[in-house]
Order: structure tokens, then C-alpha cells, then sequence
């Protein structure tokens, strides 16, 4: 029996701001859910949140993009958005783009990570999810886990890991993937996912057998709906021990609070925080952007479990360091590389503010000169004067 773990997710609004999903939206999505299992649609499923992010962990046999499974999420995240409307939550439907369900929720809004498994004796699972970022967020974390032998000592003495992995890389601009062998073409590799915001890690497999290790969603919102409707808060699937990461050897990719684009507005760069279920609120500059991870045991598709993977003393000082980032990012303001950059701002509402300055732009000859002369310079390189 082959078993899918789909991890289907949504903001359909949440309390005051883009801060916790509701109880009463988790609840209501909670009632499908709980009917799908019942009609043997779901083998089982687990609800959670992150931040404004509301998290359907479900279990089947029905494979990846399957529509009823897909259609079984859909409508619980318009459940949970009718809640939320009725409560007056902020923001009520927002991952929601469509009236109407077609097929599989991707390109709709929500985010989709999805892994057909053949269950091993014992199937550990970790998922990490992710609150006011975007899936190129989990490249350093999967690189490091997948293919850094200062973090994985397994890479190194485990002879199943010792061939190294797979990493298949999606172009979210041209919508194409490339996959590479790591350690082979580490920096080929490199060179592509320290673009996360172009090149997202999708998926990794082990290179000796093909048993696909890692999911990560890859939707990007703001790419789909062509404006900002807030970020595309990600998740991943990681599969564990035996020859994968230890849980251990995962975690221990997130003790570096890395900056991540995302945060208030969607525009502002902010360490990821690794937090406790309990602590999974975005409040300060509505983040920083958070992470939770949940450990499982999947056994003939049922979930055992979770725990929480975050809640520890082990990463408190991890935390300390994030927020002195955050302090120090802040202190940035409106300032780049706080702010994103010119191309990722694109996609929020600074455009209408600059094309509101444009006619007050007058051409000033001489600088325009300046400009051309240093541009040609730059063309002919170095030694062509
Ligand atoms: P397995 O390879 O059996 O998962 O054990 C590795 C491990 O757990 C090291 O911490
Ligand atoms: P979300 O993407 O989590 O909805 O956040 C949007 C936002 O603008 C936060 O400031
Ligand atoms: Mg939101
Ligand atoms: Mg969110």
C-alpha cells in the first residue's frame, strides 16, 4: 500500500491582522476534514496553524493531485473563510483566488506540498511550516540538511546517504526544473538556490535509489494573482532516519536564523524563528517570519503524533539570536536590504506611489550623460578602454 501525505494549506483570514488563525475557521475545516475520514476519502488528517496560515495535514491512498482530495481541502478553506467572514476576521478568503474549484487547488492560492510514499517499517516524517515568507526559505535549511556535511554527518558515515542527493530546482519565473547531483554539482546547485526567490528547491530525492526525500510547496502567490496578496508561506515534508536526515540532523539545519524575504507587507527581509506551536503568532512587524515543525510516524497512513519539534530550550538561544537580527534589521526602516529589492516590490502596492512621482521627474541632461558614460564603460569591460 503506497501512502500520500498531503499537506494542503491557506490564509482564509485571522485575528486582528495577519497575526493567528481562529479557532472557530479551524474548527469548521476540522468538520470536513472529519467527514472525508469518515467516507474513507482521508486516512487520517491533523489541523494546525502557523501564524495566519491554517495547516490541513492529511492522509490517503489516492496519490499526489488527486481531486477529491484536493477538492476535500478546498472545501474546508472556503468553510473556515466563511467563518472567518462571519467573525469579521482580517482578510477573510485571502488565499482563496477563485469562486470556483477546478480539478486540483494549485494555482487557486493554497499551497500544496505532497509525497506518494511506500511506507517503511517505520516512517518518520518531519513538517516544517512556515509563516510571512516564501518557499525559497527552506533552500539554505534544505541544502544544509541534504547536502552539508558540517550539519548532516550522515552524508559522511551513513553508506545509503554517502552517494549524496538529488535536488530538483524550479525556475518560478520561467516555470521550468533542473535537477542536480549533490555532491557532484554542488555549485551548480549553489549557484541556482542562492536565487531563492527565482530557484526554489521542489523536491529531493537519494541518489542511489531514487526514494524521494523532500517536498517543499512551490506556489508563489503573487506570481499567480500578478499582485501582492501577501506572501507564500511555505511548506515542507521531510522524510527521516535510515538513510535520510535523523530528526536531529533536520533540526539542526535551522539553528541558523537566516534572512528571509517576507515579513510586514511581504517587503522586508527577517530572520527566520523557529518557535513552539504555542508561540506560532506573527506579532512584532508582524512576524519575524516563523517556522514550526511538526515530528510524525506515519503507520499504514495513520498520523502518531505530533510533537513539537521547536519546543525546546536546545533552540532558545537560536531565538535570542533572532531577535537580536530583528532588532538590527529594523533599525534599518524603510532601507534596503531591510526592504526587498526593486524587482520583488513589483508585486506590492509601491508602484502606485511611484508612478504617482513620475511626472515630477524632469531630465537633467548632464546626469543622464554621467549615467551612459559609466554604463558604456561597464559594456567594454576592464581592459577595453
Ligand atoms: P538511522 O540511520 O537508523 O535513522 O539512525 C541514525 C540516527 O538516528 C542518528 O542520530
Ligand atoms: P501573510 O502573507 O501572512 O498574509 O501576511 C501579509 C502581510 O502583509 C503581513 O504584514
Ligand atoms: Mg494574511
Ligand atoms: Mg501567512
Amino acid at each position: 500500500m503506497k501512502t500520500t501525505i498531503s499537506v494542503i494549506k491557506a490564509d482564509i483570514g485571522s485575528l486582528a491582522g495577519h497575526h493567528v488563525v481562529h479557532p472557530d475557521t479551524m474548527a469548521a475545516a476540522s468538520k470536513v476534514l472529519a467527514e472525508a475520514k469518515s467516507q474513507s476519502l482521508l486516512i487520517d488528517y491533523y489541523i494546525t496553524h502557523v501564524g495566519d496560515d491554517l495547516e490541513l495535514i492529511m492522509t490517503h491512498t489516492r496519490g499526489e493531485l488527486d481531486t477529491k482530495v484536493h477538492e476535500t481541502a478546498w472545501n474546508a478553506f472556503k468553510e473556515a473563510a466563511k467563518v472567518a467572514k462571519e467573525l469579521g476576521l482580517y482578510a477573510a478568503g485571502q488565499d482563496l483566488l477563485s469562486d470556483s474549484f477546478s480539478g486540483n487547488v494549485r494555482g487557486l492560492g493554497p499551497g500544496v506540498a505532497e509525497i506518494e510514499v511506500e511506507e517503511r517499517p517505520s516512517e518518520p516524517i518531519a513538517i516544517f511550516m512556515a509563516d510571512k515568507t516564501e518557499p525559497g526559505a527552506f533552500n539554505l535549511p534544505l541544502y544544509k540538511m541534504f547536502a552539508d556535511p558540517f550539519n548532516t554527518p550522515g552524508l559522511v558515515i551513513d553508506p545509503t546517504m554517502h552517494n549524496g542527493f538529488k535536488f530538483e530546482v524550479l525556475d518560478v519565473y520561467q516555470g521550468e526544473a533542473v535537477v542536480l547531483n549533490a555532491p557532484q554539482e554542488l555549485y551548480d546547485l549553489l549557484a541556482l538556490i542562492g536565487t531563492p526567490s527565482r530557484y526554489v528547491i521542489r523536491r529531493i530525492y537519494r541518489s542511489e535509489d531514487n526514494l524521494l526525500g523532500a517536498v517543499v510547496s512551490i506556489e508563489r502567490l503573487n506570481l499567480i494573482a500578478g499582485k501582492y496578496v501577501g506572501k507564500d508561506d511555505p511548506v515542507t515534508i521531510v522524510r527521516l532516519q535510515h538513510g535520510l536526515p535523523a530528526l536531529g540532523e533536520a533540526l539542526e539545519a535551522f539553528t541558523l536564523p537566516h534572512l528571509v524575504p517576507g515579513w510586514m507587507r511581504g517587503s522586508h527581509y527577517g530572520p527566520l524563528i523557529p518557535v513552539s506551536q504555542r508561540d506560532a503568532r506573527a506579532t512584532r512587524f508582524d512576524g519575524p517570519p516563523r517556522l514550526i515543525g511538526l515530528g510524525f510516524n506515519v503507520k499504514n497512513g495513520k498520523l502518531v503524533g505530533p510533537s513539537d519539534l521547536f519546543d525546546d530550550p536546545a533552540f532558545d538561544e537560536v531565538r535570542r539570536l533572532a531577535n537580536t537580527i530583528t532588532d538590527y534589521m529594523r533599525r534599518h526602516g524603510p532601507f534596503m536590504p531591510h526592504r526587498l529589492e526593486p524587482t520583488e516590490m513589483e508585486y506590492t502596492t509601491l508602484p502606485i506611489i511611484l508612478e504617482k512621482l513620475r511626472s515630477r521627474f524632469k531630465k537633467e541632461s548632464d546626469v543622464y550623460k554621467v549615467k551612459e558614460s559609466i554604463y558604456s564603460k561597464e559594456k567594454s569591460g576592464p581592459s577595453g578602454d
